[in-house]
């Protein structure tokens, strides 16, 4: 079963809806680790909805799992991430006006930037991945630009239903075993929630899921204790 990595960034939305000190992501995130979460993932955005430079910092301090920092590749977020101590980078697209993360990078586009941030974030010992849509040209494109990991976008497969979710899980093992036999290791995130997590779970070669706002939004009614043991348990 793979790891399961818990994004905070709704809890510090919560708290920016009010620019209040409460509730903490990072008390949420320790607390997160106690129910079973294998490591702790958030992203810093340009325009800090949700995530502020303290968070990271205090994340980084405080977590005793992994910390994995998504950025844009924009040049203030790839030196803010240099100096955060993460021990993963996940590089994804970044719009202003979008509500969360749509679709993945386009690695075959932006070959001439990660040229450079993927050299950059890997000299500070971190493991750098690339968010992507489960497309084997892309995937080609990653191994181009040096990334050991990337993270298969698994948006497109959780709002399918019927024979078209088959279609979009059936691509996303197919873009697994792809990225295996050409040497990237996988992660998957984006979307999932306790009713759809179990087959990309199940998918062999899946080393990590980042899941956040179904989580997030679960332990509004059960606490967050219980929020990260239903998807433990969804997921084996
Ligand atoms: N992975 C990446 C790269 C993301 O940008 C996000 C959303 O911030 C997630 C995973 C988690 O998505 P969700 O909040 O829908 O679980």
């Amino acid at each position: 079963m793979p790891r399961l990595h818990l994004n905070i960034d709704h809890v510090a939305t919560l708290r920016q809806a009010r620019r209040e000190s409460f509730p903490d992501p990072i008390a949420w995130a320790l607390a997160a680790e106690r129910a079973g979460a294998q490591g702790i993932t958030c992203h810093l955005r340009g325009d800090r909805r949700h995530i502020q430079d303290e968070d990271v910092k205090r994340l980084r301090a405080e977590i005793g799992t992994l910390l994995n920092l998504e950025c844009s590749l924009a040049p203030e977020m790839v030196a803010i991430a240099r100096d955060s101590g993460a021990e993963a980078f996940c590089l994804v697209p970044e719009n202003r006006t979008e509500v969360t993360t749509e679709g993945g990078l386009d690695v075959r586009a932006e070959l001439g930037r990660l040229s450079d941030v993927v050299p950059a974030l890997s000299e500070t010992g971190g493991l750098v991945s690339l968010f992507i849509d489960p497309d084997l040209d892309q995937l080609d494109a990653a191994r181009e630009a040096g990334a050991p990991f990337v993270e298969l976008h698994t948006g497109s497969y959780a709002l399918a239903t019927g024979a078209e979710r088959e279609a979009e899980l059936a691509r996303l093992v197919a873009a697994t075993a792809h990225a295996r036999s050409i040497g990237l290791r996988v992660n998957a995130g984006h979307g999932l929630d306790l009713g759809n997590v179990g087959p990309v779970a199940a998918i062999e070669g899946v080393e990590e899921l980042n899941i956040g706002f179904a989580i997030v939004a679960r332990a509004v009614f059960v606490g967050v204790d219980e929020a990260v043991r239903e998807m433990l348990a969804a997921m084996s």
